[in-house]
């Protein structure tokens, strides 16, 4: 079964024919009158989502109609969750009432890779708590390849909560794996030394990581998995780690910013960066329908 759980053990091969697909894709949609393509018609994808989502969500529910297929969206609150079923058996729920796929975010580390052992249908891996974004990280790699034709060479910045962050961890075992250079920054709370293991340089401010960089990527304040005493006010924040108007000003002519957002605006970057002519962050998001058609296709294994 063809699944995709992470990019850490991908094959730069697997990993360039997706980006491939999904710039083949963009463009024939954009072919299309119809914004359709009938590669997947008769096909049916589960979209378990008991994380909150909107990019991604949508961004997998509008891939799936781009390619014919029906999607079939989780409501958390609305399905037998809430009366206690487990995930394992909600997902064979999914399998057998005749789900082709199954897209999964949740907040526990390694759900996607549980599920993908006891379904006989691929498993996508939406998001699994601070460990992967797969998805998120090809979107990333396909913004980045839109700016720039080879990864080799290539010095990328990623800033912020690196130690909650799937979106940082999947970008990162992408990129080392097209021979990009990596460099974390983040507070010393939220950006241990050992972060070297994934391949990655780490500095200790922002201001060590602007003038290297081609990409520069600001990662959200997740507050949400955070301790009160992991960070200090947002002000603070701002100040020593907020991309800052004055700070981009700073960034290499030709270099570009990526957010995976949603974006605390004001903290770990500014409106005017966010929407000034650096940023590629919508671009980000509209290329997502993209990366995950190619995901689709692949994992259903569809030429
Ligand atoms: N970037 C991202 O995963 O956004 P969502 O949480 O809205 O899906």
């Amino acid at each position: 079964m063809r699944h995709l759980l992470g990019l850490r053990d991908i094959s730069p091969e697997r990993l360039l024919q997706l980006l491939e697909r999904a710039a083949e894709l963009r463009t024939q949609v954009a072919a299309q009158d119809s914004k359709r393509l009938s590669l997947l018609r008769g096909k049916a994808i589960s979209l378990l989502f008991v994380e909150p989502s909107t990019r991604t969500r949508f961004s997998f529910e509008m891939a799936c109609r781009r390619l014919g297929a029906e999607p079939l969206v989780f409501s958390a609150s609305h399905s037998s969750t809430s009366k206690g079923e487990t995930l394992a058996d909600t997902a064979r729920v999914l399998e057998r009432v005749g789900a082709d796929a199954l897209v999964l975010r949740h907040k526990g580390v390694g759900a996607p890779h549980q599920l993908s052992e006891i379904l006989k249908i691929p498993v996508i891996n939406a998001g699994d708590g601070i460990n992967e974004h797969p998805t998120q990280g090809l979107l990333d790699l396909l913004t980045i390849r839109d700016h720039f034709p080879e990864f080799e060479g290539l010095t990328v910045g990623i800033v912020g909560d690196v130690l909650h962050s799937r979106v940082a961890r999947s970008a990162c075992f992408g990129l080392r794996k097209l021979g990009a250079r990596v460099l974390f920054a983040g507070p010393g709370t939220l950006c241990s030394p050992d972060l070297d293991a994934l391949g990655a340089e780490v500095r200790h401010t922002i201001d060590e990581v602007i003038a290297d960089v081609d990409v520069l990527m600001m990662l959200r304040i997740q507050r949400e998995r955070l301790g009160a005493s992991m960070l200090a006010s947002e002000r603070e924040y701002r100040h020593f780690w907020g991309l800052t108007s004055d700070r981009a000003a700073r960034l290499r002519d030709h270099a570009i910013v990526l957010h995976p957002a949603p974006m605390n605006r004001g903290v770990e970057i500014d409106d005017a960066v966010a929407d000034g002519p650096r940023s590629r962050i919508f671009p980000q998001m509209a290329n997502g329908v993209f990366a995950r058609m190619a995901v689709l296709l692949d994992t259903l294994e569809v030429a």
